[in-house]
């Protein structure tokens, strides 16, 4: 009886016992392939017009329309959790048909992005480039004959980079989609001293449901039609290659995928085809999800949020835009002391 079983398991000769380095938390940290580190983190930002105005966006739990001086407070925050970067969207205190307040060199983020590098200089300052927020029809152009007029609309992105880059700013993220706007972004920047300046492109953005709760956020729902005209379709993933290498070409220096995780696969397939700085926007919706399936009780939030972060940087991105940057650095820094 004992023989036979003796047997049995010999038989089994087993070679190769993948468990054996999951057996204790210090095997599994030794051989863990990716980990995510604050540095990886972008914190998006809304700011508004007004003092000590710190408004909750109702569709993201945690994120908060801020005035400059709040803003600042928040900033500080970030800076002191350790997250290198914040990326700042602005809406305006008057919306107009040529979105004139997003190239105005007094507009919201002009005034943020001064404030901001006065008070907390060490922070990276990325500004948003785009007219959605600032026009009253809330397209991402102007609209000329009933469409989005791409050239206009391009030379308006251009002066508000130029003017954002005045004020201060450490990187532009144009995110339009637009053609040749990075093209004509670099000129400008160059042509007026800031050569240095770098360009962090949403160069495959795609027309996505995702963006809802943001529109909220950045009160910027487009009152007619949609953005299927200038974003991506969700079914294309050659095309990604194609949007991504033409940035590359007008001279990107970072590429960004839009949304994270519903495009996991075209994160990867841009960064083992240009093994370019590659960021992921962890976009709105993505954080609504978890917030209220956290808040039902129906998962773990904290590990939901950690393991989908971790999910985008082993598709490839460098850096991730997420709402969850605070609480992300949290977990890291508790987990860690
Ligand atoms: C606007 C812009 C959008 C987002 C970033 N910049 C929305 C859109 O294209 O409608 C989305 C970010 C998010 O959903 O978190 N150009
Ligand atoms: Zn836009």
């Amino acid at each position: 009886m004992n023989t036979k079983k003796m047997k049995i398991r010999s038989n089994l000769n087993i070679t190769r016992r993948f468990r054996r380095l999951r057996v204790t938390e210090p095997l599994r940290s030794m051989v863990r392939e990716t980990e995510l580190t604050v540095n990886d983190f972008i914190y998006p930002l809304f700011i508004v017009p007004g003092n000590k105005i710190r408004k909750p966006v109702s569709s993201m739990p945690g994120v908060f329309q801020l005035s400059i001086d709040e803003a600042i407070r928040e900033c500080s925050e970030v800076y002191s959790l350790g997250i290198p970067a914040v990326i700042l969207f602005g809406i305006p205190e008057h919306k107009d048909e040529k979105a004139s307040e997003a190239y105005d060199e007094n507009g919201i983020i002009q005034r943020a992005v001064r404030a901001f590098k006065k008070e907390i200089p060490g922070l990276l300052i990325i500004t948003d480039v785009c007219l959605c927020e600032y026009t009253s029809h809330g397209h991402c152009g102007i609209i000329k004959d009933g469409e989005i007029a791409n050239d206009e609309s391009v030379e308006l992105i251009a002066r508000e980079a130029l003017t954002h880059a005045e004020a201060g700013a450490d990187m532009v993220a144009p995110s339009d989609m637009f053609d040749g706007r990075v093209r004509a972004i670099r000129t400008i920047l160059d042509e007026n001293d800031y050569p240095n300046l770098p360009i962090m492109s949403y160069a495959a953005k795609y027309a996505s449901a995702y963006y809802g709760p943001f529109r909220e956020a950045a009160e910027s729902v487009p009152q007619f039609g949609d953005r299927r005209s200038h974003q991506m379709d969700p079914g294309n993933s050659n095309e990604a290659i194609r949007e991504v290498e033409q940035d590359i070409i007008e001279g990107a220096d970072i590429i960004m995928v839009k949304p994270a995780l519903p495009y996991l696969d075209i994160i990867r397939r841009i960064k083992d085809r240009f093994e370019m700085p590659t960021a992921a926007y962890n976009v709105s919706g993505e954080y609504a999800m978890i917030k209220a399936a956290a808040e039902k009780g129906w998962l773990d939030g904290e590990r939901v949020m950690m393991e989908t972060l971790l999910s985008i940087k082993r598709a490839g991105a460098d850096l991730i835009l997420t709402y969850f940057a605070k609480d992300a650095a949290k977990y890291l820094r508790d987990e860690s002391s």
